[in-house]
């Protein structure tokens, strides 16, 4: 297939190749766009093939549901069965990272959620995805546009790499403001269920919901049989190929490991900016971001275990960040790259 690259700066000045690209989605082709968290691969919602056709781009199999793009929050009565905590939700974080899982409606074909009685909706706040779902004049189902097993595309080179010529049109908008994917709740009866964090974190949640619980497979491993509360969570996600080994414990038992690591072998380290002058020097170390920093880290990060991924690295190594705030959206992505692998220095 051969994919049209666009490149937006300016989306009003934009406007004409936004409606060629929501008319792609209208005729039933697949459209690579930018949102707040990272890239969407889109289609419209309503219909099945189309979804048959983004599995397969992806690589992805096609019991993990794709999250259903609107542009108004309203919308969302479309295509679920809303309740009073949508909504006051919605108030608080539409257009934004949040994706909401509710009971689906009919016109929401299962290919799309999987095979699930319910419908993953949310709102994004980047102007490009907002113009597009317009244009579109339906919703846009759309997972993360990266390979299945690789991390979510927080820049359009990321998308191309992984994309090209598997879709109709890709449009650049550059980097990702948030560079991690959005917050998903499930609205549970009597409980509103984190099962992935993101930008709104838990305590935001908190104050506008009662009874928020953050599912145990946030931060822990499934046990062997255990049935997910979203299939997503099931699939080792964002894996690079050497060895990824998270690091806990004392500041400098944990820089003398590194600096020992790096003169017996090729490793890749995931550093903090401030103990970057404390390692040998390396283009092997990538500044993720100051320690205290999340907000740049969940910038960085994906583009950073890319990177990693092409060193010639043996054994990539980062921190176990703090579990608070979108601390939490940070652990839950890095633990899984690392497949639960943590190593305590004391
Ligand atoms: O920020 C984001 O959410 C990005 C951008 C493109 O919007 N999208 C994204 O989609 O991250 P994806 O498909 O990579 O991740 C969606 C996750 C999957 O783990 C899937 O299992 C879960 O949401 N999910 C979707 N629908 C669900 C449902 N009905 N029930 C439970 N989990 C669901
Ligand atoms: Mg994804």
């Amino acid at each position: 297939m051969n994919t049209e690259i666009i490149r937006i700066t300016n989306t009003s000045a934009d406007e004409e190749a936004l409606e060629r690209a929501g008319r792609i989605i209208k005729d039933g082709g697949l459209v690579v766009f930018p949102t707040e968290t990272v890239y969407g691969l889109g289609g419209d919602a309503t219909i099945s093939t189309v979804a048959q056709k983004i599995y397969a781009a992806k690589g992805r199999p096609s019991d993990n549901p794709l999250i259903v793009h609107i542009e108004h929050p309203e919308d969302a009565e479309q295509y679920a069965f809303t309740d009073e905590r949508y909504y006051k939700l919605a108030k608080a974080f539409m257009p934004g990272p949040l994706t909401i899982i509710m009971p689906k409606k009919d016109i929401i074909p299962k290919e799309v959620t999987g095979g699930l009685d319910t419908v993953a909706v949310r709102c994004p706040s980047h102007p490009v995805a907002s113009r597009l779902i317009s244009h579109s004049k339906t919703a846009i189902a759309a997972p993360s546009a990266n390979l299945s097993g690789k991390p979510s595309p927080t820049r359009a080179s990321h998308v191309i790499d992984d994309l090209m010529g598997q879709v109709d049109m890709i449009i650049d908008g550059g980097s990702c403001e948030i560079g991690l994917e959005s917050t998903i709740v499930k609205l549970d009866e009597g409980a509103v269920i984190l099962l992935r964090p993101g930008a709104i974190t838990y305590d935001a949640l908190c104050c506008v919901c009662d009874n928020v619980k953050i599912s145990h497979a946030v931060s822990e491993q499934l046990a062997a049989n255990e049935q997910p509360l979203s299939p997503g969570m099931k699939y080792k996600h964002y894996a690079p190929s050497a060895p990824f080994v998270l690091l806990e414990g004392n500041k400098e038992k944990l820089l003398e490991f590194l600096l020992s690591e790096q003169k017996s072998k090729t490793c890749c380290i995931l550093a903090y900016t401030e103990d970057i002058p404390f390692l040998m020097k390396s283009e092997y170390v990538i500044d993720i971001g100051n320690e205290q920093d999340y907000i740049t880290q969940a910038r960085n990060l994906f583009a950073a275990l890319r990177k990693a991924d092409e060193t010639p690295a043996e054994i990539i190594y980062a921190h176990v960040p703090n579990k608070s705030g979108m601390g939490l959206a940070l652990y839950n992505r890095m633990i899984r790259a690392a497949a639960h692998t943590i190593k305590t220095l004391i």
